[in-house]
This record gives C-alpha cells, structure tokens and sequence, in this order.
C-alpha cells in the first residue's frame, strides 16, 4: 500500500496515516469489507513502528470507520451515507498540500512515538503508567482558585498586564527564600520565570549553544531535552548511567573525545531511571566543569518530592563559579497546567537567557505568578508538598510490592527515593514494542524505554510511573502487566 508520510511534519504518524486510509475508505478505494493489511505488515513496509499502524487503525474502529474481528483482522465498515457526511466535515487533505513546503525547514523534533503511545495508552479501560504526571486526583485546584481571586481581587488589572521577561517580584522573592532552605543559592535577581522547566532546556539551548556543539547527557534521559537539543542541531553524546547516576570513567573520555560545551544532567532523581548521583560524583563534576570550562544544566524537575533519605548538596550549591544553571518547575510538586518553571543562572549568562525568553514569549503569565507567589507566601506551597510525599511514598511502595508479587522472577528494577518514576529491565529481553502492544490488550500500558535513549538505540526497558493512581490501581495495573509477560514467556 503506497502511503505518503511526512516525518518531518508537526502531525503524528499515526494521524497522517489514518487520514490516509479515512480518503481511501471515503473514496471508494478501500469498499467496505476490504481487510486491511496486518499491523505488523504494513508497519514493516512504511518503515514505521508497528504502534503507529495499531494507533490509527484504532482511531479509524473509533470514529466508526473500521471493525477489529479478533484473530480475523480490521475491515472496512462504512456505510455509503457516513461517508458522504464525512466527507463534509473533514476536506480532503490535498487542500493543505502546498503547506508541505514549510515543512522541510522547521527546527521541530518533538518524538511523535511518544504522541502516538500517549494517545493509545489514553483509552477508556487503561491504566496508564505512562505519563510522568502527579495524581489527577489530589491536585490542589481549589486553593489554587482562592489564591487567584485574591490575586486579582488585590492587584486588579497589574496581574493581567504585560511584564518583565524575568517574571514577577514576588514570585522571585518567594523562589529565593524557598531555594534558600532547599541550600540553593539563588539571589532574587539570578532567577527567571519560565513556562516550565521545559523551557528553560529550550533556553539555555537557544541562547548559549550553537548548532553542531554537542551537549553530554545521560543515557536514558528525558525525552523533552533530547527533542530541545535536537531541534537545534545538537549532537548528543549519551553516557550511560549506574546506581549512583552517570558513569564517571567514561564522561572524562567523552569530554575528551567531543569537546562538548555542556552537559545536561538530572542529578537527582533522574528520569526515567529514578537514580541519584552520589555526593563523591557531584563534586567531581563540579571540578570536570572547572578545568575544561563547561557549563552545567542541572535539571531539578523533581527535587522537592524525596520519600526517604537526605538531600545531598546541588550541582548549583557546589558551583562557586557560575558553571551551574539550575532548572527547576511547579509541574511535579503542584499543577503541571500552570507551566510555570524557573531558572537560576549567574553573571552573563542570566542577561543572555533574559533576552532569549524575552524573544520566545516575552514573559510568563503573571496572572499565574502573582496567584503562585501568594500560595507560597502562605506556606500552602510546602504543606502540599509534604502531603504529597508521604501519598507517593504509599504508592511507590505499593508499586515495589506488586512488582515482586506479580512480575516474572528475574525481571529488575529501580528503587527510586524520590520522584515520580521507576525504570524496569527485561530479564530475559523481550521486545518491547510488541510487549507494549500486549500490554495495552491486557489493559495497562507504559513508556516505552527506547524513547529516552538519545541515540535512539532500543532495549529490554520500560518506565513506570507511580505517582498517578490510586495504590488499587496501582497494584491492579501491575498485576494486569504481569499477565502480559508471562502470556509472552
Ligand atoms: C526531568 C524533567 N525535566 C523537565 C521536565 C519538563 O517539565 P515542565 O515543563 O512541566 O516543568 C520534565 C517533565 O516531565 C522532566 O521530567
């Protein structure tokens, strides 16, 4: 079957193929009884993941076009007349035809494997592992709107205003006062307001790395940096990590080898693995950083919500030099909509990031800032922190319990401390592509591991988040993928 994909196109595969297959069912080209050609097939012959062809034949059966028959295939179903409806509502595709131009140039990499896994792990009916979200459930939206009505009732149209690039006063002061008792030294000028810490990646990318520098990371890493740096033509040298974070041996060798300008570390519980870089690696790289005059980007998404131990000393705490840029964000300890992010950076470099966000969005909402400012202020901010640690302590400890119980004897995972993830490995290996499919039939799904490997390379590996679901849920989603291996063992 010739289908045209666009990989270079912001739309995900699996909507550019069933959009495909939709004109050819409204077409007449494919009448309906036609079957449609197996997954595993048609992924192999348009050089796709086979997640991507499940993905839109599930939402061709979703929207009425297609019907699954177990162990028979996918057939066409429609009726004449749906069609012709259809075909109202949605043009043909061709009309946009001359847009593929602007495609060939755009610096956009977002991993749309991930969007096409998000969307099938969406489904009614599954529990969802896959995000690295905090509970739906116990998100604080209720004060969050007290905090706004006072905001507005009290500021009146500044908070609706235009404003600095650098955020709000208030909220920098609150930052200030809050990385203080976290030991970090942030001074209320040294510190910007972003639209999520994913923002301060694209930044610090933007305004202080040019195309073909390369940038050391760990190996697996967050997917969003990997995209940032990508979409920059940055090369990414990947270091694989141990228990105690990134392997030391080796980065000196690869700083040698590359020459890299930075590296990009989330030193504390790291994603997707969950690991912590020891004390004695810290300092170390502090002094690497040093001596061949690197910059850090030290990612600390996550560094509020530890369950257990102390907290060991930042990359930016250890700095004396301004080789550390701190980047940290509300989406794990509070409201991931609000996307509001910081980042701590010292001397020139905090001028030249100020102008780079100034360009990207002129400046973060301060509506959302103010109202921010004030729950801090309150002390509400680190009571919803504590409640939340002990919550995702309970359900970590839940997800640990039903791993051992229902998971094939051999299979290995991460203990994180903290955080919201953990990181398993396949004893035996088993392909995890298929295994995500599987697991999506027996109604769990995951993040597929291959995703956070800067080289793309795959593995016997998945990431489980523990932090979204209720601990009944939590175990039952286990035990549901623990029939899953074993149906495949
Ligand atoms: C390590 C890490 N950094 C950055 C981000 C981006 O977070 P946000 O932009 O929501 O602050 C995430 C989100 O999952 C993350 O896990």
């Amino acid at each position: 079957m010739y289908v045209s994909l666009d990989r270079a196109a912001p739309v995900p595969l699996y909507l550019q193929l069933k959009d495909h297959l939709r004109r050819k069912i409204e077409e007449g080209i494919l009448p309906p009884a036609t079957r449609l050609p197996p997954t595993r097939e048609l992924a192999a012959e348009l050089g796709v993941n086979r997640i991507t062809v499940v993905n839109a034949y599930a939402e061709l059966e979703a929207e009425g076009l297609v019907t699954g028959q177990v162990g028979r295939g996918t057939f066409v179903s429609l009726p004449a007349s749906l069609a012709d409806q259809a075909g109202k509502s949605h043009p043909p595709a061709d009309r946009y035809g001359w847009q593929t131009a602007f495609l060939v140039a755009g610096k956009v990499s977002a991993n749309l494997m991930m969007r096409d896994m998000l969307s099938l792990a969406n489904q009614p009916g599954i529990i969802s592992f896959a995000m690295g979200s905090p509970a739906a459930d116990l998100l604080p939206a209720q004060d969050f709107r007290q905090a706004l009505n006072v905001v507005l009732r009290r500021e009146g149209t500044r908070a609706l205003q235009y404003d600095l690039p650098e955020g709000c006063g208030e909220l920098r002061t609150a930052l200030s006062a809050y990385l203080a008792k976290q030991a970090v030294p942030a001074a209320e000028d040294e510190i910007m307001i972003t639209s999520g810490s994913q923002q301060a990646i694209h930044l610090v990318t933007e305004a202080l790395l040019r195309p073909g520098d390369t940038v050391i990371t760990e190996s697996p890493t967050y997917l969003g940096a990997i995209d940032a740096f990508q979409a920059h033509g940055i090369h990414i040298a990947g270091i694989p990590v141990d228990g105690e974070g990134l392997q030391f041996p080796l980065l000196e060798r690869l700083i040698r080898q590359h020459r890299p300008r930075m590296i990009y570390t989330i030193p504390t519980f790291h994603n997707p693995t969950g690991v912590t870089l020891s004390v004695e690696r810290r300092h170390a790289l502090i002094d690497l950083a040093r001596k061949h005059d690197l910059l850090i980007l030290e990612d600390a998404t996550c560094n509020e919500l530890r369950y257990e131990g102390r907290a060991l000393p930042t990359l930016r705490s250890l700095d004396k030099d301004g080789h550390v840029v701190y980047a940290g964000s509300f989406s794990k300890t509070f409201l991931p909509g609000l996307r509001v992010g910081y980042l701590v950076a010292s001397g020139h470099i905090f001028r030249r990031l100020l102008s780079a966000k100034q360009t990207d969005d002129l400046h973060t909402s301060p509506l959302l800032q103010l109202a921010l400012a004030h729950y801090m202020a309150n002390g509400q901010l680190a009571q919803h922190i504590q409640r939340m640690c002990a919550v995702y302590r309970e359900r970590r400890d839940v997800m640990l319990e039903a791993m051992a119980r229902f998971l094939p004897a051999r299979t290995r995972w991460t203990i994180p401390h903290g955080g919201l993830c953990l990181w398993v490995t396949l004893d035996p290996p088993v392909p995890t592509t298929h295994l995500y499919l599987k697991a999506i039939e027996h109604g769990v799904a995951f993040a597929l591991g291959s995703v956070f490997y800067p080289a793309g390379q795959s593995g016997s590996h998945f990431r489980l988040n523990f932090s979204a679901h209720s601990p009944e849920t939590v175990r039952e989603g286990v035990r549901r993928l623990g029939k899953t291996l074993k149906s495949m063992a």
